[in-house]
């Protein structure tokens, strides 16, 4: 099935297309998540309403509970340069062309999300979120950032590329687990009308699974990248296809979040 052990290039292209296909709604949907943060948290402070922030996030603001709402107020303004230069750091015309604009956003990206992620552990102190197993995920999640920053400024510096590229890569996954956390859960909600969702509530056995689903990107990524660099057309070809299946779920994911949870116009 291959010449001298290479998959063909039909396969290396269909599998390449697919990738493309699907990252496009993940970087146009972190945009508009970006969006979000700005006018649910960003913009109640430009009017003196912070008390608004609690629409979204419970306990979010706490009038003299300094560094609680610290830590919350962080979180979030740091999220907008996760989210919005994240999503580029991965498109590789950007990357040839504007070579310097990838090595300042990567240092604010890896500089942001050591402070997100320690202010998030701070949060999850100093309110009350979530079940045990919840909190367990989002603090594994956490040290997967950091481990996997670590790393990918560890190849960069020795400038090994291609092995800096697959730590960033697993960095962007990990850093965008809060927001494949509500793309999936809109997805599953069209899949299955919310099963093991109290809608009430935002809380259920499948918020519950969520603990170890939020990681299924990652494990994707390995399935992926050693498919990619493998010689095997049929991998290729099976994998472009989840990937263009992958495309669709994550665009009406994408599209339902934004209508039904950020800026929600479908009541
Ligand atoms: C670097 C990656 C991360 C980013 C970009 C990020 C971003 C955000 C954003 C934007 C929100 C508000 C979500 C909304 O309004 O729907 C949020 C909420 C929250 N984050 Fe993070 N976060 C990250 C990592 C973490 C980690 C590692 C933890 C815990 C160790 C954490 C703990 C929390 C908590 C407790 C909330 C409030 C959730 C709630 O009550 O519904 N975050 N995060």
């Amino acid at each position: 099935m291959t010449i001298n052990n290479m998959p063909f290039p039909k396969s290396v292209r269909a599998l390449s297309l697919a990738a493309k296909a699907w990252y496009t709604p993940v970087l146009l949907g972190q945009w508009i998540f970006v969006a979000y943060i700005i006018y649910a948290y960003g913009w109640p402070v430009v009017m003196g309403e912070i008390g608004a922030w609690n629409n979204h996030i419970s306990e979010a603001y706490v009038p003299g509970r300094t560094m609680g709402n610290i830590a919350v107020a962080a979180h979030l303004a740091l999220a907008i340069i996760i989210h919005f230069f994240g999503p580029l750091q991965l498109v590789p015309s950007v990357r040839s062309r504007f070579p310097a604009f990838h090595r300042w956003s990567g240092r604010a990206f890896v500089l942001s999300v050591i402070i997100v992620v320690a202010a998030g552990a701070y949060m999850l102190v100093v309110r009350e979120i979530g079940s045990w197993t919840l909190k367990a995920g989002f603090i594994f999640q956490g040290f997967l950032i950091l481990w996997f920053a670590w790393q990918a400024v560890h190849y960069a510096r020795q400038r090994k590329f291609p092995v800096h590229m697959r730590w960033a890569t697993r960095l962007f996954l990990a850093a965008s687990a809060v927001w494949f956390f509500r793309v999936m859960i809109m997805i599953w909600f069209v899949l299955t009308g919310g099963i093991g969702i109290d809608q009430s509530d935002g809380t259920g056995w499948f918020i519950d699974a969520m603990t170890g689903l939020q990681f299924l990107p990652l494990v994707l990524y390995e399935i992926y990248w050693r498919i990619k660099a493998g010689n095997s057309n049929r991998a290729h070809m099976t994998f472009a296809v989840f990937l263009w299946l992958a495309a669709i779920a994550t665009t009406i994911g994408v599209g339902l979040a934004a209508l039904g949870m950020w800026f929600p116009v479908l009541g």
